[in-house]
């Protein structure tokens, strides 16, 4: 019992350690976009005609072709790069897109990782953390449950504990982001943000300050930062609705607090707005985005955020990781992984169909 409390209080002091507010300086980002670049991948920006996925024109920084599909492995990467990770390696409480770069993230580096997951969590994605090579550890309940077993996890073998938005890492890896943007694009006139614990506007908004607008998106289902704004403070707020699995933290990060003063305003968008835009996005720009993934664009689109004439808008699509059925209309099961094609260019310059794709080709 005795063991348990101590257990418990050193858990809770290990968090209060990690979590300490850190916002990277640019020099820092730059390192972090270098140090990260044989692991991430630098994702096209998109510009889009006027009357395609909104009225006015729109840059879309497209995070859906990020490894793991979407921005997160950023954060995991620079997590991991910066610490002395134990022999016991990393764990997390997470049953989304966090975990799964986690894993990824670990694997790569040749670290173990443990994934606390609840049991509400879907099994393709406790499936797709084990074949990244996590260990899966699936717990009776919801997030606090998941969250509280992970910390036990932490305290009982000294391994590392990761966040999925609140950790100094997190943001530097968000950061990453925004660098990379402005070497695409050049700075722009606004930055459309997806919000759920804030680490990736967190990241944006320490990398742009005041040089751009930083402009913050949620769903009416999980307005966390839009109620902390409200009340002055981070105060727990009730999620649910179509983006909770990405937006749906119940409390804005520290970190995301700490950037407040360079995030210029904060927007709500309806599932509605949400469904609609990720409609569009496939249509016009063949690309899949979960909700959380087309919100920040959703706010564009809908008129909740007005680009004054002339303004360089850029929309972050931040996440791919959506049962294309509910996208694209097409029956689920029925859209195929893509192979990888493999040929050896050794000795022959050409080839007919027919020996590429077999009968298919012809
Ligand atoms: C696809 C996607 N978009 C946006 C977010 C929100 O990121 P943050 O929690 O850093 O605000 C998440 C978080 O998991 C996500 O998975």
């Amino acid at each position: 019992m005795l063991v348990d409390n101590v257990r418990r209080a050193l858990a809770r002091l290990t968090h209060l350690m990690d979590t300490y507010v850190r916002l990277p300086a640019p020099d820092e980002v730059r390192g972090a976009l270098t140090d990260l670049a044989t692991h991430v991948r630098r994702t096209p920006t998109v510009r889009m005609e006027p009357d395609t996925v909104a009225d006015s024109p729109v840059t879309l920084k497209l995070e859906t072709l990020q490894v793991t599909g979407t921005f997160k492995p950023r954060g995991a990467f620079a997590l991991l790069m910066g610490a002395e990770v134990p022999e016991a390696g990393v764990v997390a409480a997470s049953g989304g897109n966090f975990g799964l770069a986690l894993a990824h993230a670990a694997r790569a580096l040749g670290h173990r990782a443990t994934v606390f997951v609840p049991a509400t969590s879907p099994a393709e994605k406790i499936d797709g953390l084990r074949r990244l090579g996590a260990v899966v550890e699936v717990v009776d309940g919801y997030y606090p449950e998941a969250l509280a077993a992970s910390d036990e996890h932490v305290a009982r073998t000294g391994a590392m504990r990761a966040h999925a938005y609140d950790l100094p890492g997190n943001v530097l890896g968000a950061a990453t982001l925004g660098a990379e943007i402005e070497d695409q694009v050049g700075c722009p006139d606004a930055v459309l943000v997806a919000v759920g614990g804030g680490g990736l506007i967190a990241g944006l908004a320490s990398w742009f300050r005041d040089r751009c607008q930083v402009i913050a998106v949620e769903s009416e289902g999980c307005p966390t930062l839009h109620r902390a704004l409200e009340a002055g403070r981070p105060v727990d707020v009730d999620v649910g609705g179509l983006a909770v699995s990405s937006l749906g933290a119940r409390t804005i990060g520290d970190h995301c607090w700490a950037t407040r003063a360079w995030i210029d305003d904060s927007l709500l968008v309806t599932d509605d707005h949400i469904r609609d835009t990720q409609h569009a996005l496939w249509h016009h720009a063949r690309t899949m985005a979960e909700p959380g993934g087309a919100a920040a664009l959703a706010a564009l689109r809908h008129g909740a955020y007005r680009p004054r004439a002339g303004a360089h808008v850029v929309a972050v699509v931040c996440g791919a990781n959506v049962d294309p059925a509910t996208v694209t209309g097409i029956p689920s099961g029925r859209v195929e992984p893509v192979e990888l094609l493999t040929v050896d260019t050794s000795s022959r310059g050409t080839w007919s169909r027919e020996e590429i794709y077999g009968d298919e080709g012809r």
